[in-house]
């Protein structure tokens, strides 16, 4: 219906479930990947160059993913037979920026109805009627939405910032903390603000050498690329 109003997922929504017919088999989502990280991503269509170039960078990246517990699942309103005709493509043909016969056995979901991209706010009319945004949900594992970045068809994604927030949302439950601008393992982490003056009195002659404040309300602590490697897993 053209002027149907669909409410889009918000960050701390759990994510909408569906079933769906994937490059992998048929998936129960978010319930088959309870207990992982899962990185849920569209793409406009299958044979398109921009998509080909995230499909080949994802893909490659897929075992640092899986190391961070992280599993990706993409999808887009083709086919389940285009699907499969487009990987076998990109295994078998392409070679871009190094990467060559690139396997992407990470699931692909076929959407031809759009039920699924429709629910996930995936479809922009200003953008397109007719192709997914490039949208990515991060979701937790107990299947909360913790983040949700949206590009348009034009815009390839950086995956090392994708794997940035995933590394920074896993770093902030295990540890209770924030990440500041450009974080990147290894900098400096946020501690919560002081909420009383006595507190801020505190934090303001705090000597301890692993923590800056820069004020009361802004200060930082010192957390290693080790201590983020071995966060402890939140259930
Ligand atoms: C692409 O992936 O290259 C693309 C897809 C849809 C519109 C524009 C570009």
């Amino acid at each position: 219906m053209e002027n149907e109003i669909i409410a889009m997922p918000r960050i701390g929504d759990k994510a909408p479930e569906f079933e769906a017919i994937t490059t992998q088999g048929n998936i129960n989502f978010p319930g088959d990947y309870s207990g992982k990280w899962i990185i849920l991503f569209s793409h406009p269509a299958d044979f398109t160059p921009v998509c080909t170039s995230e499909f080949m960078t994802f893909a490659s990246m897929q075992n640092e993913f899986i190391a961070l517990n992280a599993q990706l699942v993409g999808l887009s309103i083709d086919g389940l037979y285009s699907h499969i005709a487009w990987l076998r493509t990109i295994k078998e043909k392409i070679v871009f920026k190094g990467m060559k016969n690139v396997d992407v056995t990470f699931p692909l979901i076929e959407d031809i109805t759009m039920d699924i991209a429709r629910k996930y706010g995936m479809i922009q009319p200003g953008e397109s009627n007719t192709k997914a945004v490039r949208a990515v949900f991060f979701i937790d594992p107990a299947g909360t939405i913790r983040a949700i970045i949206y590009y348009p068809l034009s815009l390839g994604r950086n995956f090392d910032e994708l794997k940035r927030v995933i590394i920074a949302l896993q770093t902030a439950d295990a540890y209770g903390v924030s990440t500041p601008a450009n974080w990147n393992p290894g900098d400096d982490v946020i501690v919560s603000t002081a909420s009383s003056c006595g507190a801020a009195k505190d934090r303001m002659e705090n000597k301890d050498e692993n923590v800056t404040c820069y004020d009361w309300f802004f200060c930082t602590k010192k957390l290693s690329v080790e201590q983020v490697k071995n966060a402890p897993v939140k259930k």
